[in-house]
């Protein structure tokens, strides 16, 4: 261990529903396994039109009910994210063809998963669905979807850092 913190960053479009929502699910799985000096999390949009802003009101909302408090500041993903960090997480495929797009090199580009290839408990889904225009069944949706999905995450981020 060289001491270097092993970097996610968690890509949806607007950073202001499901990313920040899923930085701070696995935020805290990674501080309740003691991790929290081996892993940095941090997200971004693929869209820049909410950079500054905290998270939707709703998503906030319905997260603190679940003990998730979402205080992170929308920003932008950026060329120099795709070095800097060890693994990029997409929320759906739009999310990945823009991170393909974004990726200097092959390395940069096998840097970037699937959320939905660590869904284990819900069948219908392969994604987080964007809850932006739906009503509170679509903040829960993506809350569950990722409450599950960070728990596998996290175990195949292990297997990294070990
Ligand atoms: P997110 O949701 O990608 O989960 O943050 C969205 C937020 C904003 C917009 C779309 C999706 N928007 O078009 O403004």
């Amino acid at each position: 261990m060289d001491g270097k913190k092993y970097k996610i960053l968690i890509v949806c479009l607007g950073n202001i529903c499901r990313s920040p929502a899923a930085e701070e699910v696995l935020r805290q799985l990674v501080a309740e396994r003691g991790l929290a000096n081996r892993i940095e999390i941090d997200s971004a949009g693929t869209y820049g039109g909410h950079s500054g802003q905290l998270p939707d009101q709703r998503m906030r909302v319905h997260a603190r009910r679940r003990g998730y408090e979402l205080t992170h500041r929308a920003r932008r993903i950026t060329g120099y994210d795709m070095g800097d960090f060890d693994m990029i997480v997409a929320m759906d495929d739009a999310n990945r063809i823009d991170l393909e797009r974004l990726a200097r090199t092959p390395e940069e580009k096998r840097k970037i998963v699937m959320i939905g290839d660590y869904i284990t408990q819900n069948p219908h889904y392969d994604y987080v669905p964007d809850p932006y225009y739906e009503g509170s069944e679509g903040f829960e949706l993506a809350l569950d979807l990722l409450e599950d999905a960070c728990v596998q995450l996290l175990n195949k981020i292990m297997t990294k850092i070990k």
